[in-house]
């Protein structure tokens, strides 16, 4: 695919012959290796196109209802940045209070208002499965931007297009995921996605209550892929090539004793790092709390500030790819 803002070179229509077009985004174990490598190489162009000109038209006259009805900084600006860097328009739903769901709206019918003004649609929510709900009403593609504890796919798409920007591959990586992987939805589908790739190993460092929950573990296991847990990070920093930290979800626990209990039990900072690789790199989907000190920053390793710009090219990628126009 050739993106220009050349209006002499402007799309003509939608690609209904694309695999990709109208296809709903919910879940990584709906893409296939190649899936991926064509979502990373159209998301490259995006990135290329941006830092040329900063946008285009490509999705001019599309809109996009973007609906979080939890918390987002990141997911949400950067959905709105991509569908505006290529010419189209949003519909913010940023509080669910500001809409008819505080009146008691049920997801299925706020996807088929939705789908009546938009042509494609963002949804984040609390409960797992709710946006395969919105999918299956709304009449136009819908984009999981993460479902309760359930996943985070385009999230995982840009966490593995991180990986291949900054170390040019993603075959043959160890990788390490630490925090709280029971309740940590980006590294459930992050975990799920890297079994796409050869040779890639997995470590989970955690405390026993916020392991990797059984059936990712058993899904990943099923793909052949090396998995190991640990408590502690030493054993596996130096061998690691992305260190992927993430916040303890102090929202999902049951109780706040519960949360005290695991507070602050991986903190990385400078001298955490003094044993890891020189060309290694440390993620984090974020916000981050006190998990990753401001410190660690200045490292060039620390990669999760670009990661987060690697997502609005991911998310300009899909959002031209289910439109038809890549
Ligand atoms: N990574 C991520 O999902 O961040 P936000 O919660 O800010 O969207």
């Amino acid at each position: 695919m050739r993106i220009t803002s050349d209006s002499d070179h402007l799309p003509l229509g939608d690609n209904k012959a694309s695999a990709w077009y109208g296809r709903h985004i919910l879940k990584v174990g709906q893409f296939t290796r190649e899936d991926v490598d064509q979502v990373h190489g159209v998301a490259a162009e995006m990135q290329r196109m941006v830092q040329r000109t900063g946008g285009c038209d490509l999705l001019k006259g599309k809109i996009l209802a973007n609906m979080f009805y939890e918390p987002s900084t990141r997911t949400s600006c950067s959905f709105m940045a991509a569908m505006q860097r290529l010419g189209g328009q949003v519909i913010p739903i940023n509080e669910a209070k500001s809409s008819s769901v505080a009146k008691g709206e049920s997801i299925i019918d706020t996807a088929v208002t939705l789908g009546c003004y938009a042509d494609v649609m963002v949804i984040r929510n609390p409960t797992v499965g709710s946006a395969d709900l919105a999918a299956a009403n709304a009449g136009i593609p819908v984009l999981n931007a993460g479902d309760g504890v359930g996943e985070h796919p385009t999230q995982a798409l840009l966490d593995t297009f991180t990986m291949r920007q900054e170390l040019g591959k993603l075959d043959g990586l160890t990788v390490t995921l630490v925090g709280d992987l029971k309740n940590g939805r980006t590294v459930h589908s992050l975990a799920r996605l890297l079994t796409k790739f050869d040779g890639v190993k997995l470590n989970y460092v955690a405390p026993e209550i916020l392991r990797m929950p059984q059936d990712v573990v058993d899904e990943v296991a099923a793909a052949g892929v090396q998995q190991d847990m640990y408590e502690e990070l030493a054993p596996v920093l130096a061998d690691t090539d992305v260190l992927y930290v993430t916040r303890i979800q102090k929202e999902r626990f049951a109780t706040p004793e519960d949360y005290e209990k695991v507070k602050g039990v991986f903190v990385i900072a400078p001298e955490t790092l003094t044993g890891a690789k020189d060309d290694m790199i440390v993620m984090h989907p974020l916000p981050r709390v006190n998990e990753i000190t401001v410190e660690v920053d200045a490292d060039p390793r620390a990669a999760y500030f670009r990661q987060m710009e690697y997502g609005m090219y991911v998310r300009m990628a899909l959002l031209a790819l289910v439109l038809g126009r890549a």
